[in-house]
């Protein structure tokens, strides 16, 4: 005899699928998370490799993902298409280092034809040379990100693990202008003890140059798991110190979803100053960003634990609105703060290298 059993499933849900986020995720063409923010930033890695060893990010005996684990340049297509469709309208691409994956101009080529409002990329600069900006600016990038955390070709050396200096970002800061990049932000993660006293030399590099620079505390993010509360300096030493040589005025205190505080030379010399206190003064509240690692996992924080597998679905060929829904479902457990600080406090298992800056 058969009974009409109430269905029961006990089926085990796949960890690598978020669960399914409420209608209201999706309001006015706006993606929500469970916060009330407004997701409208993607940062989208295409690569976890990297010709450098930065010593605030990865591990010199760091292993990378295997080659067959990184999506291709369809399936990043997909997943900016599945953003676009969200109501994303910013897209930085990231890695690793981004000038060393092959079919970056194929991919900023089809970025292009998808309408985004702002397109930038973050690279170390070591390898950009006025035609290849140019090539990007045609594409349609807009802004540039570099990477220089001394102003002293032997700090470099040592920072980066390798023989770069800083005339190698220089002449990417001239190419970047000559293509039209604009603006050209320059970061410098400080360090105590490594960097720390070349804080207002930085100031005189943005001035110097006419650049954004920008000042980054520390954040527990290294492969290696080397980060140091002690060896984090803090926004307010920062600003300190660079008030001891130039006066300051702050800019753009408008935008609720800047990540800086942002400041001109009183003297109204050229060059700014953004300084980014992810550590003691989260934006968190404000964060309207949604990252998407090379190998295809939605991560909804730069610290998030959980990370959602798209690659499944983009090599099962899902269409556009199955990857809109993937992220919009991901996105909704989106974390309210990192907790740096807090009791209980473990960094990702992925360090900024595998994530994407
Ligand atoms: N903390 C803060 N910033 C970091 N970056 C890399 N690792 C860290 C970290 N642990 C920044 C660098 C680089 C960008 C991609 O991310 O400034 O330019
Ligand atoms: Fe490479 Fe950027 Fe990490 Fe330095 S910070 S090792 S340049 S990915």
């Amino acid at each position: 005899m058969t009974h009409a059993l109430p269905i029961l499933n006990h089926q085990p849900r796949d960890p690598r699928v978020p669960p399914p986020a409420p209608a209201e995720a999706r309001r006015a063409g706006r993606l929500h998370d469970a916060h009330g923010r407004v997701i409208r930033d993607l940062r989208l890695s295409v690569t976890d490799r990297c010709n450098y060893r930065c010593v605030y990010c990865m591990d010199p005996d760091h292993r990378y993902m295997p080659k067959r684990d990184l999506l291709t340049v369809d399936e990043y297509l997909a997943v900016a298409r599945g953003a676009r469709d969200l109501g994303i309208d910013k897209i930085r691409i990231t890695g690793g280092e981004p000038t060393l994956y092959p079919d970056l101009d194929v991919l900023l080529e089809g970025l292009g034809a998808l309408g985004f409002e702002d397109v930038a990329l973050t690279s170390n600069g070591s390898l950009i040379d006025e035609a290849m900006a140019r090539r990007w600016s045609e594409r349609g990038l807009r802004r540039l990100t570099l990477s220089l955390d001394s102003v002293r070709d032997e700090r470099v050396n040592e920072i980066t693990r390798t023989n770069a200096t800083p005339a190698g970002v220089i002449r990417a800061i001239t190419a970047a202008r000559a293509a039209g990049l604009d603006p050209i932000k320059v970061n410098a993660v400080v360090m105590r003890g490594r960097n720390d006293d070349e804080i207002a030399d930085f100031a005189d590099f943005a001035r110097t140059h006419a650049i954004d620079m920008r000042l980054i505390e520390w954040m527990p993010l290294d492969s290696g798991r080397t980060w140091d509360r002690e060896v984090v300096v803090t926004a307010t030493e920062m600003l300190a110190a660079i008030e001891r040589r130039h006066a300051l005025v702050p800019v753009d205190r408008t935008d609720p979803h800047a990540t800086a505080l942002n400041f001109a030379f009183a003297d109204g010399a050229p060059g700014r100053i953004g300084i980014i206190a992810s550590v003691t003064r989260a934006f968190c509240g404000a964060c309207s960003r949604l990252r998407v690692t090379a190998d295809g996992k939605v991560r909804p924080c730069l610290f998030s634990h959980e990370e959602w597998d798209l690659k499944p679905l983009l090599r099962r060929s899902g269409t556009e609105p199955d990857v809109a829904a993937f992220i919009a479902d991901a996105m909704w457990t989106k974390q309210a703060g990192h907790g740096i600080g807090a009791d209980g406090f473990e960094p990702p298992e992925r360090g900024m290298s595998a994530i994407g800056g």
